[in-house]
Parts: structure tokens; C-alpha cells; sequence
């Protein structure tokens, strides 16, 4: 089996320079311009490949290659190339673009499979544009509802409806629903974005569970003033609450009595953000994530009771809002040994290990049997314009993908 590594990094290479900053950093909005001409080139890699495309109402991407049994149910596999602000070039496209170059591989070598193989590219993994993650993969599996996706606003307060449409997608969402059979299995292929494989010197792993994510937005409402004139004892300091807020969730992780726990306050607004001016309000969008459900609503359950106590101590009003508090998932017994497998052919003895990023497969795997394949990046390095995988590495993903997917698909 022969993956063409070097047609591949050069796409990774053309993908990351549809961009809003400069490389080496990358960042890919959902819906922006060139988030749209990127949509627009991979479309045309995929018919290149002689694979049948359509897109659903969200814009998730599906390019099809046709197996010998009709109406056999397809093997997925894929990922995202949304970008989150000055990140890098590996995260999700190695999974979109090594999946297509897997499905490229099976074709040079012959290979005649009974199952059609899918690749897709799912719509805003990042929660970057609209402050939820997976949006696609959530509504291809039925995981959000209608109403939910109606109420989302971007940051320029465009709901999902708006931008969609003006990039055209339209139809009916409640249509991007897959039925539960639809595929026989979906395979994932992805950069680690932890440390374990380098440290370990294992060019392979394969997930068994994905950790239970959740977010919150909090909204403070202080009282601003002049930074000069109003006095300490009677300030209302929206940002200090908000400070406290950060320092209570750090706590609440580094705490919980799980190594595994993790609390991120990733963004904070401050209004009316002016150096001679008391912060009246803040927003502040929170990321807490354990491999133990309970451990992570624990640690929920303990920043919405503090968040309570520093709001009546400072006079601050407040409310929260969960945007998302989803369960783990365990991955697919039989495509963890057909990994497994598929790697032990290439002549590595892969890791069986945790993802502690959120995926798609997160979401795939409430539609049908799901399974990861990780690869090394450098330092464990992810969300960075520094994140890093080798040819090699991304080679032998590449690879062992194309073996999974055929052992699935026969
Ligand atoms: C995905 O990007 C995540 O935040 O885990
Ligand atoms: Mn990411
Ligand atoms: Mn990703």
C-alpha cells in the first residue's frame, strides 16, 4: 500500500494558507471566506478522486466511493479544517485530508471493497464561531436540538440561520439527521494533541474513550464608574468577580481529585473596557472536561455554586448558561481490533489511550460503531501555530487508516 505522503503534506501545506492571520499560525472560521474557499478546493480533491460529493443543509461535506455491494452501508471517516484563532495546520485537517488520501490509496492498490468507503468533512468542530463545538456532527446525530442551533449568535449576533444561508446552505435542518444505520462504522483519523505517543516513542494510538466535555457562558453585570472617583468600598467590579470566577474553576480542576481533570476560562470580555473606567460587565466562556462523568459534573456543580457566593459577596448579578454537558463516549470493541490490527501490519504495537480532546467521533458514535486512530505531534503540541506531525507520522496514520477502513469495509 502506497500513501503519496508527498502530494498529501503538500495539501495540508495549500489548506493552511486559506487563512484569516499569517503562517505559521492558522485560523479557519466556519462560514468565513475562507473557510468557503477551502470548502471549495477540498470539494474539488474529492471529485478529483473520482468520489460522488454532496453537502447538507449545515455544510457537512460527504464524498463517497462506491463499494460492490449496492446498498451496502458505508465506512465513514474524517474529520474537521475549521481552525481555531492562531492555531496550526494538523488539527482535523489530517483527518479530511489523510482520509481522502487513505481512500486514494485503497484505489492505487486495486483494492475492491463491498462496503462504499465516506469521507467527511464535518461543519465547526470549533466551537470558535457560535461558542459550541461539533455543531455538525451534533446534528447528524440528533444531538442538539432545532431550537438550540435557532438561538446561537456569533459575535457579531448572526444566528446559524443567517450565515448559512448568505454561504448558501439551505433546507431544512432537522434533514441533517443520519438514520442509525446509515453508516456500518466511522473511523477518525487525528493528531494526539497530548504528549503520550512521542513520550512513549509510539508512532500509533488507538482510542478506546473519549473524555465528557462541557462549557459554560457566564454573564456578569457590575456597576462601572470613573476608575477615579468612586471608591474601593463601594465598587462593583465586574472583572474582579470575573477574576475570581478564573481562579475557582483552576481550583475546582487542579482539585477534583482526578489527574484527569481540566478547567480552561478561554474567553473573557470586558465592557466597557476602557483603562479609566470600572468593568460593568464580563462574559466569560468556560471549558471543563474529566474521562469521569460525575468527576466533571462535580466540578460544574462546584463553579455554579461559587460563581453564586462571589456574586453576592461583590453586589455582582450574574447568570450561567450550560452550553453543552455531554456524556463520554467508549469506542467500537471491533474497530479498537481492527486498529489495533491494522497497525501490528505495519509493524507497530499501537497504544490503546484516552482522547482528552473532544471529537466528532464523539458525536458519530450515538449514530454507529466509531472508533480513533492518533498519531504523534511534537511536544504533544496542539491549538499552537507551533502544533507538528512529520511526514512519517502522518504517513503511518494515513496508512493504518486505509487498513482499518478495509478490513471494515470488506
Ligand atoms: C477540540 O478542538 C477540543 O477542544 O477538544
Ligand atoms: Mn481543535
Ligand atoms: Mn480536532
Amino acid at each position: 500500500m502506497q500513501v503519496d505522503i508527498d502530494r498529501l503534506m503538500g495539501e495540508l501545506e495549500t489548506l493552511s494558507a486559506f487563512s484569516d492571520v499569517p503562517a505559521p499560525a492558522v485560523s479557519r472560521v466556519v462560514f468565513s471566506p475562507h473557510d468557503m474557499q477551502a470548502r471549495a478546493w477540498l470539494k474539488g480533491l474529492c471529485k478529483e478522486a473520482g468520489l460522488t460529493v454532496r453537502e447538507d443543509a449545515i455544510g457537512n461535506l460527504f464524498a463517497r466511493w462506491e463499494g460492490t455491494e449496492a446498498g451496502a452501508s458505508p465506512v465513514g471517516t474524517g474529520s474537521h479544517t475549521d481552525a481555531i484563532p492562531y492555531s496550526g495546520r494538523y488539527d482535523g485537517t489530517v483527518g479530511v485530508l489523510g482520509g481522502l488520501e487513505a481512500i486514494r490509496t485503497l484505489q492505487r492498490a486495486g483494492v475492491k471493497l463491498r462496503r462504499p468507503l465516506e469521507l467527511l468533512m464535518f461543519t465547526s468542530e470549533e466551537p470558535t464561531r457560535w461558542g459550541i463545538g461539533c455543531l455538525g456532527s451534533r446534528l447528524l446525530a440528533g444531538a442538539i436540538s432545532l431550537e438550540k442551533v435557532a438561538g446561537l449568535r456569533d459575535g457579531e449576533k448572526q444566528s446559524v440561520e443567517e450565515v448559512r444561508s448568505r454561504v448558501g446552505f439551505a433546507g431544512d435542518l432537522a434533514k441533517t439527521k443520519l438514520p442509525e444505520n446509515y453508516y456500518s462504522a466511522f473511523v477518525e483519523l487525528h493528531i494526539e494533541q497530548g504528549p503520550l505517543l512521542e513520550a512513549e516513542k509510539i508512532a500509533i494510538g488507538v482510542v478506546k474513550a473519549i473524555a465528557a466535555p462541557s462549557s459554560l457562558r457566564i454573564k456578569l453585570d457590575g456597576e462601572g464608574g470613573h476608575a477615579g472617583a468612586v471608591l474601593m468600598p463601594v465598587r462593583h467590579d465586574a472583572l474582579c468577580a470575573a477574576a475570581e470566577i478564573t481562579l475557582l474553576v483552576e481550583n475546582a480542576a487542579r482539585n477534583s481529585g482526578g489527574a484527569d481533570s481540566v478547567g480552561t476560562t478561554g474567553v473573557l470580555r470586558v465592557h466597557p473596557g476602557a483603562i479609566n473606567s470600572i468593568p460593568s460587565k464580563c462574559e466569560l466562556e468556560i471549558d471543563i472536561r474529566d474521562i469521569v462523568l460525575e468527576r466533571r459534573d462535580a466540578m460544574v456543580a462546584k463553579v455554579k455554586a461559587g460563581t453564586e457566593e462571589i456574586c453576592a459577596r461583590r453586589g455582582v448579578k450574574f447568570t450561567i448558561e450550560m452550553i453543552n454537558a455531554d456524556p463520554p463516549c467508549t469506542c467500537d470493541p471491533a474497530i479498537v481490533s481492527a486498529a489495533i490490527a491494522a497497525s501490528e501490519a505495519i509493524g507497530v504495537k499501537p497504544k490503546v489511550m484516552v482522547s482528552r480532546a473532544y471529537h466528532d467521533s464523539l458525536f458519530m458514535s450515538r449514530l454507529c460503531p466509531t472508533g480513533m486512530i492518533f498519531i504523534p505531534c511534537l511536544k504533544g503540541v496542539s491549538h499552537r501555530p507551533d502544533e507538528y506531525s512529520s511526514p512519517e507520522e502522518i504517513r503511518r496514520g494515513v496508512e493504518v487508516l486505509a487498513r482499518t477502513m478495509a478490513t471494515l469495509a470488506t
